[in-house]
């Protein structure tokens, strides 16, 4: 199973970056193969309702669309900014999914984060899952978030918390093996019937009107 991972910081020495390094080396123990990106290779402007009718994705966007649709499991660790998901992280979300078909559905999601801060970033994360959800990704109920984030790590770039490196190592092999498990169902339509059944679903979700009662 291919595994897109990132974290979602320009910062060049992001305590998110360290701990994606971390849970991509379990998931390669587990044997994914993980496509361990930069947040940077992903650089792209606001999003512009304009800009995208003219010009359709920019080529960050584009780049982060054509990671997506190469994987089937996706590792993001993403920083909390001011209590909720970092601005960068809902721009890059919003450009992918005017894509079609939608590169998040169907796409299974670990989320993880890390901050200085005695919360590490968890009320972010449960902001994240909104727009991946939203998307059609198959966000994984447990998440990581590590506290005092600055503290964490070993030289080396070990967690020094054995008790935390374990929870670590059981929630990424859980999420390996579930997600393993539904990709072949998410991957696409095997027979005619269901892939013209998955199509009017598609297109029903597109267009909320179709399954709202029509108003009075
Ligand atoms: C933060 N930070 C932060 N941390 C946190 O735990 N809760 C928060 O609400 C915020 N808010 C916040 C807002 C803004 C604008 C910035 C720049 C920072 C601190 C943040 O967790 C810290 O900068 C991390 O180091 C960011 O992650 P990276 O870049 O190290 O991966």
């Amino acid at each position: 199973m291919k595994v897109l991972a990132f974290a979602a910081s320009l910062r060049k020495e992001s305590w998110n970056h360290k701990l994606v390094v971390l849970a991509s080396e379990i998931a390669r123990r587990e044997g994914a193969e993980v496509d361990l990106a930069r947040f940077a290779e992903f650089g792209m402007p606001l999003y512009d309702g304009d800009d995208d009718r003219a010009n359709g994705l920019p080529a960050g966007a584009l780049a982060l669309k054509r990671r997506l649709d190469a994987a089937q499991a996706i590792l993001i660790a993403a920083p909390e900014y001011n209590y909720s998901i970092a601005g960068p992280l809902k721009n890059a979300i919003d450009w992918v999914s005017r894509a079609r078909p939608m590169p998040w559905r169907g796409k299974s999601v670990f989320l993880l984060s890390a901050s200085p801060s005695p919360m590490g970033g968890i009320r972010g994360l449960w902001q994240t899952r909104i727009p991946l959800e939203g998307c059609g990704a198959l966000v994984f109920p447990d998440m990581f978030a590590l506290a005092k984030a600055n503290e964490a790590f070993e030289p080396s770039g070990q967690l020094r918390d054995r008790a935390l490196a374990e929870k670590l190592v059981r929630d990424i092999v859980g999420f390996v093996r579930l997600a393993e498990a539904v990709a072949p169902l998410c991957a696409g339509a095997r027979t005619l019937t269901t892939k013209v059944r998955q199509e009017k679903i598609e297109a029903a979700l597109e267009d909320e009107s179709r399954i709202q009662p029509p108003s009075r």
